[in-house]
């Protein structure tokens, strides 16, 4: 786009910031679909059940966060205009994701991970590595990362109380758009990662998933 091009390096450091700030400040994030769950009738949940879907939504928001940071830092150092814009794209969506999860952690009466700034950071130089690389590193990395997201939610799924409607509907249209991420940045070209490269993000994503219910 040519738009684009007239962003200076300051431009650029500014749009990170409000973009890292949107993401980590509560409430920020304005969705651009409605959450799923609105048409949802709230059920009864005990405290017991209440807790745990908290700390299942928690895990899952803080999975956006990271997604966030990863597209912002691939998009900085992106060299593709189309990579960066199918990822901008993308980004937007978990933008909904980020707020639809928020408002129901809300809801459950609990809080987002206090550790999000930290998975920011972190995804974040991930994906500014992972830019600079190549291009199809980086699509590659988009598309391992967004099949661990996947397992996470079919997890998350089974182990939603039956009669918590309004979190199953959030879970399920994240699920869709996820698998969307994936197959588009393979489509674009993304490397498919080798079976070490996804254990080793599978083991990390197990440090975050364990902390993150918890706070
Ligand atoms: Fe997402
Ligand atoms: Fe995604």
């Amino acid at each position: 786009m040519a738009s684009e091009r007239q962003y200076s390096p300051v431009d650029r450091l500014l749009l990170q910031a409000d973009a890292a700030l949107r993401t980590l400040l509560p409430f920020s994030g304005a969705s651009s679909r409605p959450s799923p769950a609105i048409v949802q009738n709230e059920t009864e949940l005990s405290s017991e059940e209440s807790r745990h879907v908290a700390g299942l939504m928690r895990i899952n928001h803080t999975g956006e966060v990271c997604a966030q940071a990863l597209y912002q830092g691939q998009a900085l150092t992106a060299k593709l205009p189309q990579v960066r814009s199918a990822m901008e794209h993308a980004a937007d969506e978990e933008i909904d994701h980020l707020a639809w999860c928020e408002q129901r952690i809300r809801e459950l009466g609990s809080q987002p991970s206090v550790l999000n700034p930290l998975f920011y950071g972190l995804s974040f130089g991930v994906g500014a590595v992972a830019g600079l690389v190549s291009d199809r590193v980086s699509l590659g990395f988009v598309a391992a990362t967004e099949d661990q997201v996947c397992k996470h939610l079919d997890e998350h799924l089974e182990q939603l109380p039956e009669h918590d409607a309004k979190s199953r509907a959030i879970l399920e249209q994240m699920r869709i758009d996820e698998q969307q991420h994936a197959n588009s940045a393979l489509a674009a070209g993304g490397v498919r990662f080798p079976a070490p490269i996804k254990f080793g993000m599978t083991l990390l994503s197990k440090v975050m998933t364990k902390s993150t219910y918890r706070v």
